[in-house]
């Protein structure tokens, strides 16, 4: 599925994004891969989940840990605060490190802790589960989202797979109900993309749906909460 080397590109918010040339696919908004991230993953999703769950720990899983950007984000989001996070981002095909060292995400940063947290997300063993920070555990799973068959229940999934254009295995009505039965009741799955079959699948399925704003450059995007 992917290039052996992705390149990189700079997005309208000076943030990197990686370009695969084979799908002709972006891994984030062309319109500012951060501020994208920030939106629909943290704000709509992580946010939400932290107002309704105050005090218990939250087990969030990510579809295409990729750059690590959103895993980044929400881990700045709990630095110092009183949640816990056990981040599970599953990844058939973690990225290369040389490419990882030139993405320039830390130059958003705002110290060397927080510079040195992302890059212990990237050294950070696969498959086991790592502590990034006391209330940050962090499992990478490197395996497709079709193989993954986890034995616990997500408060949040961040549904981040290449558009249903170009990966549409990972859209099928079977796949969304694989992924939205691992939501715990109320649980809520974010996702950028607002397809009008995707909604219907997730209404389809009992799911509350939610058209939210979408990131700059983007109309619409979707929440959808677990009854
Ligand atoms: C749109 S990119 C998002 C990446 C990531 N969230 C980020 O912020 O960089 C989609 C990701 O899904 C991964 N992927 C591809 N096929 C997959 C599959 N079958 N199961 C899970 N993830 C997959 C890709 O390798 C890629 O990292």
């Amino acid at each position: 599925m992917p290039d052996p080397q992705p390149k990189i590109i700079v997005t309208e918010d000076g943030s990197h994004t990686l370009y695969m040339e084979s799908i002709h696919e972006t891994y984030h908004s062309f319109h500012g891969a951060w501020q994208e991230s920030d939106h629909v993953f943290v704000k709509a999703g992580l946010d939400y989940v932290i107002r309704s769950n105050p005090h218990r720990p939250i087990n969030l899983l990510e579809i295409g840990f990729g750059t690590g950007l959103n895993a980044l984000l929400t881990m700045l989001n709990v630095f110092n605060k009183n949640y816990a996070i056990n981040y599970h981002g599953l990844e058939p095909f973690p990225l290369d490190p040389e490419l990882i060292k030139n993405l320039n995400y830390i130059d958003f940063l705002e110290n060397p802790h927080e510079v040195e947290l992302f890059q212990r997300l990237h050294s950070s063993n696969w498959d086991i589960p790592v502590a990034i920070m006391d209330n940050f555990i962090l499992y990478k799973h490197k395996i497709t989202l079709q193989a993954y068959q986890p034995s616990l229940a997500f408060e949040l999934i961040y549904f981040d797979a290449f558009a249903p254009g170009k990966q549409p295995e990972l859209w099928t009505r079977d796949v969304i109900k694989k992924v939205t039965d691992l939501l715990v009741p109320g649980g809520i799955l974010v996702t950028y993309c607002a397809r009008g079959q995707f909604k219907r699948d997730l209404a389809m399925l009992g799911l509350k749906v939610e058209t939210l704003n979408g990131p700059r450059g983007k109309k619409e995007m979707v929440r959808a909460v677990r009854n």
